[in-house]
């Protein structure tokens, strides 16, 4: 299972990839918000130094709705950097634009997808990725994780090359369950990345080994 991190922050990012688990980047234009990052020259420095810390994907998100803008946008955002994924919403004109991409070789991620149709429609038109957003389903009283198991056993069932990129994670056991059912990736923030490696029992029994040594080498 790939670590994807969901941030446009860069201090993050390079926390993640110096853990050593960081497989890529996710970002939306929200989290480019968050990070004060506007105009267009900036928005592609961004993605560049984005580019230069991780080594593997990297989605970049259109702006643009229409077919032909979207085109526009994502073959440029494509040719930025090799390791630029085009992230393409769920709409009828995106559907088509990744359909495009794919015939062109450029990599895509297909997002806000929260049905199991969508995520068939994306994987017919070829998409690299699939992101369905399971933590904005919970909150929805939906079951995320139940949409994610769905994904993963339509794509098995037909060979779909898509792979399954779980999104909107909010705690470390929405990445055990996405692991469970056979997520090809989870994207999320640091902390629950950080999340997974805490357990009380471990902290008590290095607590434990520690003093022991201590006392060992008084005694
Ligand atoms: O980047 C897409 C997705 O991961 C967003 O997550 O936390 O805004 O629901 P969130």
């Amino acid at each position: 299972m790939k670590f994807f991190i969901d941030t446009a922050n860069l201090d993050q990012i390079r926390e993640a990839q110096a853990l050593g688990v960081l497989d890529g980047v996710t970002t939306n234009p929200s989290l480019m918000a968050k990070e004060g990052i506007s105009g267009e020259e900036n928005i592609k420095k961004h993605y560049l130094d984005i580019c230069s810390i991780v080594d593997g994907d990297v989605s970049a998100e259109v702006i643009s709705t229409s077919f032909e803008e979207m085109v526009k946008e994502g073959e440029a955002l494509a040719a930025l950097h090799p390791q630029i994924v085009v992230k393409v919403p769920m709409i009828q004109d995106g559907v088509k634009a990744l359909r495009y991409f794919s015939d062109k070789g450029i990599k895509t991620n297909c997002t806000l997808v929260f049905s199991a149709g969508q995520a068939l429609l994306a994987a017919k038109a070829g998409a690299s990725y699939v992101s369905p957003f399971l933590g904005r389903l919970d909150d929805v009283s939906t079951d995320g994780i139940e949409l994610i198991g769905q994904i993963v056993q339509i794509y098995d069932n037909y060979g779909f090359k898509t792979e399954v990129l779980a999104a909107s994670i909010r705690h470390a056991m929405h990445i055990v369950r996405c692991a469970e059912l056979g997520a090809d990736v989870v994207t999320c923030p640091l902390a629950p990345i950080l999340s997974l490696l805490k357990h009380p029992l471990t902290d008590q029994g290095l607590e434990k080994f520690l003093a022991d040594h201590r006392n060992a080498q008084q005694g």
